[in-house]
This record gives C-alpha cells, structure tokens and sequence, in this order.
C-alpha cells in the first residue's frame, strides 16, 4: 500500500512542522525535507502529488539566502510556496523583491482580485496571518495576481499552467481563518492526491517493513510504560512475536504500583515478552548526596545505560534495539542549535555503545498519531492516554538529594492528586500533573502541637506537546481538597502550594 505524498521543503520557519501536520489531518502524508534535496531525490521518493516551500526568516538577497534545486521546477508536480517559499519562487520566475517598508506581523486582511483555484471557498476579504520583512513587487507576465493585502500589491499569485501558487501569508496557523479549506483546494484539487494516510494502512505496512528489516534476528526494547515505548513494544510484538525482548528497568523511581501495573498489563494481558530489571538500589546509590539537577538526571542516564546493557548481554542473537523516537524528536534534533536546558533522559546512548542497529518504527510519527496507531493495536486507552512522565522519574520531582523517605512522600502525594482529579473529572482537560517535594521546611500547627515539615508544590499544566503550557486554572474547592487531604493524610508536609507559572519562562518539571 502506498500513500500519496505532499513534500515541505524547510526553509527555516518556525511553522513548517505545523504544514506537514495540517496537512496530515487531512489524511494526507506528508514529510518535512531539508531544502537541500535534489530534484533527483525527490523523484526517487515515489508518489509525490506536490512540493510546499516553507516559510524562513532569510531575504532572498542575504549573502547565505536558503535556496531550492531548480531542477525541482521542471518535475511537474505542483508547487506552493509560503512566505520566504513564495519569494523564492518569485525570484527564481523572475519577479522583484524588495523589502517592506514596515514589517507586517501578526492579522492582516487580504481581498481576492482573481478567481483562483487555490483560493475557492475564500470570501473576497479574508482575515490571514502575515509575518515578513520582504514582499514581492513585480512578477512576468505569465503569472495572475489572485490576492493584495494593504502592505503587499502582491498577496498571492498562481500560474495555472505549470501549476505553481505563493501567497505571502501562513495559511498553516489557525490565525488564519480559512488556511483549511486553502490547503484543501492544493492538496484534493490541484494535487489531486488521495486521503489514503490512516493508521490501519500505516500498521499493515510496519509489520512487513520490521519482518523484512530483522530479518530473522532478535530485537531488544527498553520498555518504560510511556506511551512512545509501549506502543513501540506492541507493534514490533506485532510484527515478530517472541522475537522482541523488552527490558524493564525498575530504577524505584517511579510512581506508586507503577511498576507493578507495567508488568501485569505487558507480560500478563498482552502476553509480551518483559524482563524486569529490579535496580532500585544501584540507583539510589548512584544518586546518593547528589543535590545538581542535571548531576541528577546524568547520573540516571548513565547508570539506565549500565543496567540496560548488563540486561541486554543475557539475550542471545540480538542485532537491533529498538525505540520509540518520535518525528518531532527527529527534526527538533536535526536543527537542534538551542541551548540545552535540560538533558533528557532516553536510551540514546545506547545504540553507539552496544553496537546495535536502531529500529524507531514512530519516527514519522507525531504523538496524537502514535495515539492512533496504539488505537488501530487495539491497546487498552488508559495505555495510551497517559500522561508524559519523565525518564529520570521522581528523582527530578524532589528538589536535592534523593532518598526513600522522600520518595516516598512524593509517591503519596502524586497517588492523592491522581485520585483527587479523576474524582472533579480533571484528568482530561489538564494535560499533565504531579506534586513536587521541596526541601524547604517551614512551621504548621496540628492537633496543639507544632510541626515543621516539607512544603509541596502541585504542578498542573494544560499544552499540546509540553513544548508550551499554561498553568491549569483549577477550580478552588479541588486545591482545597488536595491541600486537606495530602497534611491530613501524609506525614512529613504541613504545606501545601500552586504553581503558577506558565512554559516559558518556567519549565514544565521543576529539576
Ligand atoms: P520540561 O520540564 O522540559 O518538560 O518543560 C517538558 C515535557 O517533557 C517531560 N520531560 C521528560 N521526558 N525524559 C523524558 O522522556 C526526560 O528527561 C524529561 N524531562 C522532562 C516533562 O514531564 C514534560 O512533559
């Protein structure tokens, strides 16, 4: 089964991972390319019903300017070009750049001045998203002017013959009003590609691609409990039954009967093939007297590596080690040229290390799509609804040294607010939530006595993709729940506090 493919050329915007999702939503595939790729290569992807240059931050008149093969011209696939993407094609049709006098960012109003098959549907004022510097001035004769706005002559331009579009705004972001029904018009008429991108045609091709790429050999799976890992676990269980060995580190960082339910759900209900690595005590060790957020979180990476690999030697003929990167992982770290905040905890290490080929069946994937696929695996929903939990656990959700007695505490409390959300019917709206131990100590009275206890922090975000998040506006009465029950229930907090700080300039975790 093949799918139908629209390409986006990555010129450097911000919003270019969001044009091959839109496009995705409308069951159509989509891909992000670097604007390198030859026209050769793209040839050799098969099934390409058309090319999208993104937008970028560049001037076609910079020293360095971002430019395509034009060869990609003459392969006879329609081309839409976005912001910087439409200058470029204006450029290479030999049309005018200059740059505007103001800067447009942020709504605009565009008026349609020429019927136009990319603009079908679009009323004659439509309210868009504007963010450039340059616009074009001037274009060849050959092409029609469909589209002005106040700041640009020029909004939008077609030339039906060679089946080439720009327009100047970003009709990828919600801002603007009609950017669905624009890529529609590109995507179904003018490409005439077919929805045929699902996740049951996805899975039926995974399970051939992973049978063909193993090849008889074994696979090995650091199986965590989140959602990427275990979907990952099921599809290649899928695919080549007892052939997958998946590892379960238990580093007795992890939330209460957590360990527990992994093991029941996977071994025992989908009768996968799960080790169980009991190393609560190496890293606690490891961890012991360390105060360092990011001490912490390599300590962890490295001592998961250790126990992960000791594991790994004890299965025989294994040439693959599987994991569950996700596409967003995949271009973020590919233009990755931010700073590290915080050094994320996966088991990249491993593969240099052990010698094993990579198998990363999601890495075209995003998240809500992983959610479909472990949907179309017919995994239990809670499974796949979970919320984010981080590799390095509790560990980074006590502030400072690490022991059991304050793993503890935080076990308890993070158990209450489950409880305390799912009761107030939370669970959903709020995209993730848990409790963090500071070492602060500070006075109470309880019963005529005085107690001096920890202070705890509830953490509730709502976002999309933990990217961004807003604190979630929880009702009153629930943070007076939550407050009563966690000093009722647990000893060792007399306090209780909200965090209300948004990402960014705070970041979801607190370590
Ligand atoms: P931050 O704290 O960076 O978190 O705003 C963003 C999202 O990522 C999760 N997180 C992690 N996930 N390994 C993971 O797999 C990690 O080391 C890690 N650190 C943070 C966090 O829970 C939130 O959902």
């Amino acid at each position: 089964m093949h799918y139908d493919k629209i390409i986006v050329l990555d010129l450097g915007s911000q919003t270019n991972q969001l044009i091959s999702r839109r496009i995705r939503d409308l069951g159509v595939y989509s891909e992000l390319y670097p604007h390198t790729i030859k026209a050769a290569d793209i040839k050799a992807l098969t099934h390409i019903k058309g090319i999208i240059l993104s937008g970028g931050p560049g001037s076609i008149y910079d020293k360095n300017a971002l430019n395509i093969d034009p060869e990609i011209f003459k392969l006879s696939v329609p081309i839409l070009g976005i912001c910087y993407g439409m200058q470029l094609l204006a450029h290479h049709l030999g049309g005018t750049i200059e740059k505007t006098p103001k800067r447009e960012y942020g709504g605009a109003f565009i008026e349609k001045v020429h019927d136009s098959p990319l603009l079908k549907g679009l009323d004659k004022q439509e309210q868009v998203w504007m963010s450039h510097g340059d616009h074009v001035t001037s274009l060849k004769e050959a092409y029609t002017i469909t589209a002005k706005s106040p700041a640009c002559e020029i909004a939008a331009f077609e030339n039906l013959n060679n089946t080439l579009f720009g327009v100047q705004f970003h009709p990828e972001v919600q801002h603007t009003l009609k950017g669905e029904t624009l890529l529609k018009n590109f995507v179904f008429d003018i490409c005439k590609a077919k929805a045929n991108w699902t996740m049951d045609n996805y899975l039926d091709n995974q399970i051939k691609t992973i049978q063909t790429a193993t090849n008889g050999k074994n696979v090995i799976l650091g199986l965590s409990g989140g959602v990427d890992s275990s979907v990952t676990a099921v599809l290649i269980d899928r695919a080549i039954k007892e052939r997958l060995t998946c590892i379960f580190v238990d580093h007795g960082l992890l939330r209460e009967n957590e360990a527990k339910s992994v093991m029941e759900t996977f071994a025992k209900h989908l009768d996968l093939n799960v080790r169980k690595i009991d190393a609560k005590t190496t890293f606690l060790k490891a961890l012991k007297g360390v105060k360092d957020p990011e001490k912490k979180r390599k300590i962890i990476g490295k001592t998961f590596i250790d126990v992960f690999e000791k594991a790994a030697k004890t299965i025989d003929n294994v040439a693959y080690l599987a994991q569950g990167t996700l596409y967003t992982d995949t271009i973020e770290s590919g233009t990755a040229t931010a700073a590290t905040i915080k050094s994320h905890h996966n088991v990249g290490g491993l593969p240099k290390k052990m010698k094993l080929d990579l198998i990363e069946p999601l890495n075209k994937l995003f998240k809500d799509e992983v959610r479909k696929l472990g949907k179309a695996l017919d995994m239990p929903k809670d499974m796949i609804q979970r919320q984010p939990f981080p590799g390095p656990g509790l560990a980074i959700r006590i502030i400072g040294t690490v022991d059991e007695t304050k793993l503890a505490l935080v076990r308890q409390s993070d158990h209450i607010l489950h409880e305390v959300f799912e009761a107030y019917n939370l669970q959903k709206s709020v995209w993730q939530y848990f409790t963090v131990l500071t070492p602060i100590k500070t006075v109470g009275v309880m019963g005529d006595k005085r107690t001096y206890e920890h202070v705890l922090v509830i953490r509730a975000v709502t976002s999309l993709d933990g990217m961004t998040a807003e604190w979630a506006k929880i009702p009153h009465d629930v943070l007076d729940t939550l407050s009563r029950r966690i000093v009722n229930e647990i000893s060792g907090i007399n306090r209780v506090v909200y965090d209300i700080t948004s990402k960014p300039p705070s970041t979801i975790e607190w370590e």
